[in-house]
């Protein structure tokens, strides 16, 4: 990108890289792609395309503020530029590490978006990604049920990775630590799938900007089972690793997830002051 963005600099001294007035914070597959997409087609949004893993990697975070605002797209100050990193949300140093880099920078008006999913469902997304990773490495492939089970396999195994990312709870608690409850927003992930208009129409809201996006930037693909993108480059899906097959969960095992999600579903909700539509 660099040569077309240092072009278009030399073409508009207006423009230059400028530090996220907004970030997606996460959740991993939780819709963080197509909330990025999506909000990509309103003219006043400019998107960092690759996730940037800035906060959350030493190496990269030790490169300092200055390494972080050049690895931004070219914007006018009056656009809101946008960054998603969804493992930012479950690691946590990152919270602190945003709060005190953006006070010493001065910038008070950062907003936070933060995409949640039905817990059981991302966890099955992450299965299927984490799965799907391991086959292209030639690794070994464990079911849902060795992974998710103790090796009795009576109870939940809260050592896996993905399920400890589907405790919202525990992560958002870390979040309101150093963030106000105002300057975060929280989008229904399984709303964006289904109806995603309302979903975009509130974060316009929540960051200020003109109200832009509507039903002719958004058609329904029979083929894929999901909403894809039109606007003024083309129409366009988000790609084949968005909307995999999830395995079939047995009986048993979704009743234990139920039962395990429960109250931290529970607990998120007062966390927040916001419920959403889980078991
Ligand atoms: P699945 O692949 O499990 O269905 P992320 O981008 O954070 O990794 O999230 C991936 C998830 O985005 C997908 O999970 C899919 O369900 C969801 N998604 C939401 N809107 C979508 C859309 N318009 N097209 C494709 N996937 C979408």
């Amino acid at each position: 990108h660099r040569g077309r963005w240092w072009r278009a600099m030399a073409r508009d001294p207006s423009l230059s890289p400028r530090f996220p007035r907004a970030i997606i914070i996460g959740v991993r597959k939780g819709g963080t792609r197509a909330l990025l997409e999506m909000l990509s087609m309103h003219p006043s949004v400019i998107t960092a395309e690759k996730e940037l893993h800035f906060f959350n990697t030493n190496e990269k975070f030790s490169k300092g503020p200055e390494w972080y605002r050049l690895q931004m797209p070219p914007s006018h100050d009056d656009q809101v530029t946008l960054e998603k990193t969804p493992a930012y949300f479950t690691e946590p140093e990152v919270p602190g590490r945003i709060a005190s880099m953006y006070a010493g920078l001065n910038i008070t008006d950062l907003r936070l978006l933060l995409i949640l999913r039905d817990p059981i469902d991302r966890l099955l997304s992450d299965y299927t990604q984490l799965m799907h990773n391991r086959g292209e490495r030639g690794k070994a492939r464990p079911s849902l049920d060795e992974v998710l089970l103790t090796r009795d396999g009576k109870h939940i195994n809260t050592d896996y990775k993905a399920i400890q990312r589907s405790l919202y709870a525990g992560h958002m608690e870390n979040w309101l630590r150093h963030f106000s409850r105002d300057h975060l927003l929280i989008v229904d992930g399984d709303r964006l799938i289904r109806e995603p208009l309302p979903e975009l129409k509130r974060v316009e809201q929540f960051l200020g900007l003109p109200s832009f996006l509507g039903s002719d930037n958004l058609y329904f693909n029979a083929t894929r089972g999901f909403y894809c993108l039109r606007d003024v480059r083309r129409n366009r899906c988000l790609n084949d690793s968005k909307g995999r097959p999830h395995p079939n969960v047995n009986a048993t095992l979704l009743a234990q997830l139920q039962e395990f999600f429960r109250k931290p579903n529970r607990k998120l909700y007062t966390l927040v002051g916001q419920t959403f539509d889980w078991a």
